[in-house]
């Protein structure tokens, strides 16, 4: 018997008490400890305080709080943690006997975050975890020790923030073969992006702003560099393709060199720049990508404004599903870790990945992507045939202009800023167009390439 056939499913449909639940002191409470008493976990706390008879009416039995553990015990945090015990080690918190549910709100992919979430799992309690570096780089190992002890290990809040985004493909769209997931999942870098294109700013300008609101990770690469988003996207690709975690074999760009040139360019062209998300299952592999992309302005991530997320969930059954709402923050990241709380109360035990850990298959990385148009900023040396030489580059390498426009030389008469979007290419014609170009020396600097994801 598989090691998960041993945990309980609970079902609405076949327990229907558990949609009219009454809040009885007789329900034995389900005991949290939380580890980790930052943004998060404040709100989780201020949820669990102020909103008890709501949980206790939702669930059938109290949800409560025992032991807490942070770096700092006598920091301010605006809420009480008095009545609850405090460990200054989240591993000997996990282990209590009086936590039934270790919750996970510490950060960092090994280290205190890992020790204690092994340590509980170790013991078969479950755990709820907002940590996506963690499961990004360890997830199987974690879901595999889960399922061995009979525990649950579930991380809502560690994608998209208040999205429901785990919750919408492991269980909302069961029934689906998941064709395509895409999304902004980093807040910070579509503020940075909206707001150079919206007030005319340059990157370094709005990269200062962000980080005097505190938007940045402590280690602002994991924002900028897309590895905040390309970790929670290797979760949902997961999920959706029934494959083992696969970050390392992601391919990342930040948007570190994007320009406010390049904003305003493809904005002429009807485009937006988002740090965008693609995963897809093909044919020559799995292709998980998290990088700068231009989608149409008119979409629904062409129109997704400042810090906001949105996840493109794509099946065969249902279309397109499209999701959004804030991806980070106090309230709507405590929303999501107490929707995996809530589960657990009710008795509700859905496998890590949505599938049981130990048969998910690696994944084959696709070792090219998709083909897709692109879009090319040059600036020409402004001289007879120097457009008809670029246009012959790219016909050599078979390439196609879809589009193409030239600016006049305000800025300098001895060049020409030229803008190109190509027909659906391969990188590698691409790349094989971009050195032919080079090869004719009429480029002024080297050509910006841009992948667009009509999405
Ligand atoms: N730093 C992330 C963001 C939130 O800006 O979206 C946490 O993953």
């Amino acid at each position: 018997m598989p090691p998960f056939a041993a945990i309980r499913t609970v079902s609405f449909l076949t327990q229907p008490e558990l949609l009219m639940p009454k809040p009885t002191s007789s329900q034995a409470p389900l005991r949290l400890g939380i580890a980790g008493l930052g943004t998060v976990g404040v709100g989780v706390i201020k949820i669990v305080q102020r909103k008890a008879n709501l949980l206790a009416q939702r669930t059938g039995r109290p949800v409560v709080i025992t032991a807490v553990s942070a770096r700092s015990k006598d920091k301010d945090r605006g809420v009480d943690i008095s009545n609850y015990a405090w460990e200054d080690d989240p591993v000997a918190l996990a282990l209590r006997d009086d936590v039934d549910l270790f919750v996970e709100l510490m950060g960092g992919s090994d280290g205190p975050a890992k020790a204690a979430t092994e340590a509980a799992l170790a013991v078969g309690k479950d755990v709820v975890t907002a940590n996506k570096a963690m499961l990004a780089h360890h997830g199987q190992m974690l879901a595999e020790k889960a399922e061995a002890k009979g525990a649950v290990l579930r991380f809502e809040a560690a994608v998209a923030g208040g999205i429901p985004v785990i919750k919408s493909l492991t269980e909302g769209l069961a029934g689906n073969r998941i064709e395509r997931i895409a999304g902004v999942m980093n807040g910070t870098c579509n503020y940075i992006l909206t707001r150079m294109e919206n007030e005319g700013l340059s990157y370094d300008e709005v990269f200062e702003a962000a980080k005097a609101l505190g938007y940045l990770e402590a280690d602002p690469t994991l924002d900028v560099g897309g590895i905040d988003a390309g970790h929670k996207l290797a979760l949902l690709a997961a999920i959706g393709f029934g494959t083992q975690v696969d970050f390392d074999n992601m391919v990342l760009e930040g948007i570190e060199r994007i320009t406010i040139e390049d904003i305003r360019h493809a904005a002429d062209m009807g485009y937006r720049i988002k740090l965008l998300g693609v995963a897809q299952m093909t044919g020559r592999g799995l292709e998980q990508r998290m990088t700068p992309c231009l989608v149409p302005a008119l979409s629904p991530l062409g129109q997704l404004e400042n810090a906001t997320n949105m996840v493109v969930l794509e099946g065969d059954e249902v279309g397109q599903i499209v999701l959004r709402g804030a991806g980070a923050g106090e309230g709507p990241t405590a929303s999501a870790v107490m929707s995996d709380v809530l589960d657990i109360a009710r008795g509700i035990r859905v496998p890590t990945f949505g599938a049981p850990a130990t048969t998910l298959d690696k994944s084959t990385p696709a070792v090219a992507a998709t083909p897709a148009p692109y879009y090319l900023r040059m600036s020409l040396l402004d001289k007879p045939g120097a457009l008809a030489k670029i246009a012959a580059a790219l016909g050599d390498a078979g390439v196609s202009i879809d589009r193409m426009r030239q600016y006049g030389q305000d800025a300098n008469p001895e060049v020409a800023p030229v803008l190109i979007v190509t027909d659906a290419t391969s990188r590698s014609s691409l790349d094989a167009a971009l050195a032919g170009m080079k090869a004719t020396s009429v480029l002024a600097t080297d050509p910006v390439a841009i992948r667009i994801e009509n999405v």
